[in-house]
This record gives structure tokens, C-alpha cells and sequence, in this order.
């Protein structure tokens, strides 16, 4: 298949298969292929909290694709195969599996409050758990006996998806610790690719702000999505920080069809 060579489809007239509460999937050029379009809504609580943040689409589009092209160049198989414009990318279509993978390095946010852990302790290891996706029960945490008894994964599927969270931990905290932030923790979704007859577990998705706790590693500031779920303000700026650390933004630049930026604290 040549991706390089992607037909034009006009907005109004692309089949629109999937609308998030952050992004949108089109039908891709080709078969077998979709259009991530990344949109500037966040949302927080199970969407009880919602608010337009322009810009944040257009960041997060650009993040992502600089995490996942790293993890595609060091072979941790993902579904995405390029950008395509300010907040759309093309990507592989998967089946997803109905899990949310978060990877703690330190206690935050759900962690520190059912377990009573300060927020900020290093934990003895990386700790991995496992969330159900589903919007009307909130998403609750399960085992591995919930996940293969009720067939959302097989067990060689969750050994496979927990390989690729160890392998997406560790590239992205040597990636922000370089940047001097610290990788507190971040959720990752996993699909199933069918190519050929077989099926593999590849990872789907995003990796942005969104989906990740990051902190300053100097003065511990919150560079992530807390900034809306705790009323911090700033988001976009946050945002772009990162953008800008990672070297994917210049000095000066602003999100391109960001408008003017108005974050309310
Ligand atoms: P938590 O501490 O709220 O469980 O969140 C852990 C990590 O997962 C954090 O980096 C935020 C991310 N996350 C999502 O991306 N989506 C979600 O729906 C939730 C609850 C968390
Ligand atoms: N994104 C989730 C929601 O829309 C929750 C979160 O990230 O805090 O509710």
C-alpha cells in the first residue's frame, strides 16, 4: 500500500466512523486505514466536566505524532503511519481493546487517593493497572481475572500488551527526564492488528498531555492535563512547553489555527 500517496477527501464527504470526547476517526484513504483528527475539547470526570481549549487539538496532534514516530523508529509496534495536517493524523485501523493501560512511575491522582500515598512518592517499581472502558461505569479498575474471564484480552494478550507498556514506560521516561520532566505516569490503548492472517497487539491511541502525568523536574510543575482537572489555568501554555522542550515547536511559534488563546483558571 502507498500511504505517501493519500486520495483527497473532502471533509463534508468522509465517513465519520467514531467521535471521542477529545478526537474524532474518519475512514481512511485506503482500506485498512483511518484519519485521527484531534479535537480541542477537554474533558475531565467522565465529561461531567467539559471546556474548549483552542489550540490543544493542534498540540496534541503534534506531540503524539513525535511519540509515536520515536516508538515506531525503536520498533514498539503502533498504529500510527504519519500526520497529515495541523490535527489530523493516519493511522492503522485496529480493533481496540476495551482496556485503559495505566503505567505509574510515581503516586498521583486515583493511586494516591484510594491507597493514601502521598502524591509525588516514587514507587518501588513501575506499577501497571488496568481499566475497563466503559463510559456508563466510569471506567472502574479490574484484574487480569476480570480481563480473561470475561474475554476483553486473552492472557498471552495481556502479557503482550504489558510488554509494550514496560517498553513505551521506559522510552518515555529517558524522553522526558531529558527534557527535565519527570514521567509521573500515563494511560496507553492497545488494538489488534490483522495483517495477514494474524492478529497483533499494537499500540493505539494517543500519548499526549492528555494522557500523561508530567512535572517540571526543578520546580515540580504540572504540565499536563491537571491543569484543567484541578482549575490550575494555563493549559495551552503547558502544553506548548512540552511541544517546545521536545523541539517540535520553535521558540516564538504558536499553534498554527490555535486563534487567540483564552484559558480560564
Ligand atoms: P488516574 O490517577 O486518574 O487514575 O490517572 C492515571 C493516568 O491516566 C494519568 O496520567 C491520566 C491518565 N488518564 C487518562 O488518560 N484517561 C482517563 O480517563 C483517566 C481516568 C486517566
Ligand atoms: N478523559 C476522561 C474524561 O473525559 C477523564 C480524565 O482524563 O480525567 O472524563
Amino acid at each position: 500500500m502507498d500511504f505517501n500517496k493519500t486520495r483527497y477527501i473532502p471533509m463534508s464527504r468522509r465517513r465519520r466512523i467514531y467521535e471521542g470526547k477529545a478526537k474524532v476517526l474518519y475512514e481512511g484513504p485506503e482500506p485498512g486505514t483511518l484519519i485521527q483528527h484531534f479535537k480541542d475539547d477537554a474533558t475531565a470526570f467522565n465529561a461531567k466536566k467539559h471546556q474548549v481549549i483552542e489550540g490543544k487539538g493542534v498540540l496534541n496532534n503534534r506531540i503524539s505524532e513525535y511519540i509515536f514516530q520515536h516508538l515506531n523508529d525503536i520498533g514498539v509496534p503502533t498504529h500510527f503511519i504519519r500526520r497529515l495536517n495541523m490535527r489530523e493524523q493516519l493511522i492503522r485501523e485496529v480493533e481496540i481493546v476495551p482496556l485503559e493501560v495505566v503505567v505509574r512511575n510515581v503516586a498521583a491522582g486515583s493511586l494516591s487517593q484510594r491507597l493514601g500515598i502521598e502524591e509525588g512518592t516514587q514507587l518501588p517499581r513501575s506499577i501497571i493497572e488496568f481499566y475497563y472502558k466503559n463510559d456508563q461505569l466510569n471506567d472502574p479498575m479490574v484484574s487480569e481475572e476480570h480481563i480473561t474471564a470475561f474475554g476483553w484480552a486473552t492472557p498471552q494478550e495481556i502479557d503482550d500488551i504489558m510488554a509494550l507498556a514496560i517498553r513505551v514506560n521506559d522510552f518515555l521516561s529517558g524522553l522526558f527526564l531529558g527534557i527535565g520532566i519527570r514521567l509521573v505516569d500515563f494511560k496507553m490503548e492497545c488494538g489488534r492488528l490483522f495483517e495477514n492472517e494474524m492478529v497483533r497487539i499494537i499500540v493505539a491511541d494517543e500519548i499526549s498531555p492528555d494522557s500523561c502525568r508530567l512535572w517540571d523536574v526543578k520546580s515540580n510543575e504540572k504540565l499536563d492535563k491537571d491543569r484543567f482537572r484541578r482549575d490550575l489555568g494555563g493549559l495551552v501554555e503547558a502544553y506548548t512547553e512540552v511541544a517546545k522542550r521536545l523541539g517540535i515547536m520553535s521558540e516564538n511559534e504558536r499553534p498554527a489555527g490555535a486563534g487567540p488563546v483564552l484559558v480560564k483558571g
